[in-house]
């Protein structure tokens, strides 16, 4: 039995209308999981070329059916993404953010996961669906973004260790706030060099499902001791910095910024690479590299960038039992790249890079 038969489907005289998103506390709203109306959904079948997708729908949101024996709960073959849908102001519509930078990241990592992939067009399309059918829960202006969060995973069933025969790509939404729970101020991190995130050959340069979980161990010990998250240093030396469990990681010394330079161990975020443009833009010198712990301990400013996060300033790092602190405020790097780069995302600010996609 095919597990979308089971699927609530979409009722097209109950779309989603302008109303607001019910009792929601726009003010407080986090990174919590708020349910939302629809998903899209689009599952590959055999009459598909190549084993890959032609044709999606929007179904009400819920819960899916799926084998014991698929793919993606046996062997973890399953990659996501992160996008944000942002309220134009006056009324005029929702603005995306690089999505085709999204659908080509998918595509590359379906080819290292042996998964068929959406084309760029089928992505963005069902991304903008997804937007329109749960319109009512993009929050106003000021207050966050509708998260979206499309999913490719190997949904049918194999027992011996190979691709599955079925895939799925769905996307669901939810509206959201601040990243981290200390909101918009800055953040302390803790560098645990017993535990890494990816290895060279690895999978940490695609946004696998496989890489999450393997941190959550160091993230909540982190947690119970106080810090916000962890920094990871690269497994071969524990030396230079990799990134931190949901986000990218920058560090600035004058007029120099340094970020790990993304060669397969690190996750190639768009926000890191809007950022980079953006401060270069600003006269600062950027270069992707090599960065060390100890150049991190002698910076002025550290920074972190993510599509959840956005920008988040690091107050301090702690590693080797000591605390490193970094400056943060009104006069940073990381705040005029925040402002600069959610003006553009909210249409607040001219896109004359074309980085925006109206909705
Ligand atoms: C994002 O920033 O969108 C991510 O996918 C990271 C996730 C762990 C929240």
């Amino acid at each position: 039995r095919r597990w979308q038969s089971s699927l609530p489907q979409l009722d097209h005289a109950d779309r989603s209308d302008e109303e607001s998103g019910g009792e929601i506390d726009w003010d407080n709203l986090g990174f919590g999981l708020t349910p939302t109306d629809y998903m899209y959904v689009m599952r590959s079948s055999p009459e598909d070329n190549g084993g890959g997708f032609s044709r999606g729908e929007l179904c009400r949101y819920g819960n899916i059916e799926l084998s014991p024996s698929s793919g993606v709960l046996n062997y973890a073959q399953g990659l996501f993404e992160g996008m944000k849908a942002y309220r134009r102001q006056g009324g005029g519509g929702y603005t995306l953010f690089r999505p085709e930078e999204n659908a080509r990241r998918m595509q590359h990592g379906a080819e290292r996961m042996c998964m068929p992939a959406p084309t760029v067009d089928q992505f963005v399309r069902a991304v903008k669906d997804t937007v329109l059918a749960n319109r009512r829960w993009v929050p106003p202006q000021g207050k966050g973004a509708l998260y979206l969060r499309p999913l490719l995973m190997g949904s049918g069933p194999i027992l011996g260790l190979a691709p599955a025969p079925e895939y799925t790509f769905l996307i669901y939404a939810a509206p959201v706030g601040n990243y981290f729970k200390e909101g918009l101020a800055p953040i302390n991190l803790v560098v645990d060099d017993a535990f890494h995130r990816a290895m060279p050959g690895g999978t940490g340069g695609v946004k696998t499902i496989a890489n999450y979980a393997p941190v959550l161990r160091a993230q909540v010990d982190a947690k119970s001791k106080g810090f916000t998250d962890v920094l990871y240093l690269d497994s071969v030396h524990k030396r230079y910095l990799e990134e931190v469990s949901s986000c990218n990681v920058f560090v600035v010394k004058g007029g120099a910024v340094a970020t790990p330079a993304a060669r397969g161990t690190i996750l190639p975020g768009i926000t890191r690479k809007s950022v980079i443009e953006l401060a270069r833009e600003r006269g600062y010198s950027v270069e992707e590299r090599l960065v060390s712990i100890d150049e991190l301990v002698d910076a002025d400013e550290v920074f972190c960038t993510g599509t959840a996060v956005v920008v988040a300033p690091v107050s301090s790092v702690t590693y080797q039992g000591q605390r490193h602190a970094f400056r943060t405020g009104p006069d940073t790097l990381a705040q005029e790249l925040y402002t600069t780069l959610t003006s553009i995302q909210m249409g607040l600010a001219e896109d004359d890079k074309g980085w925006t996609v109206a909705v």
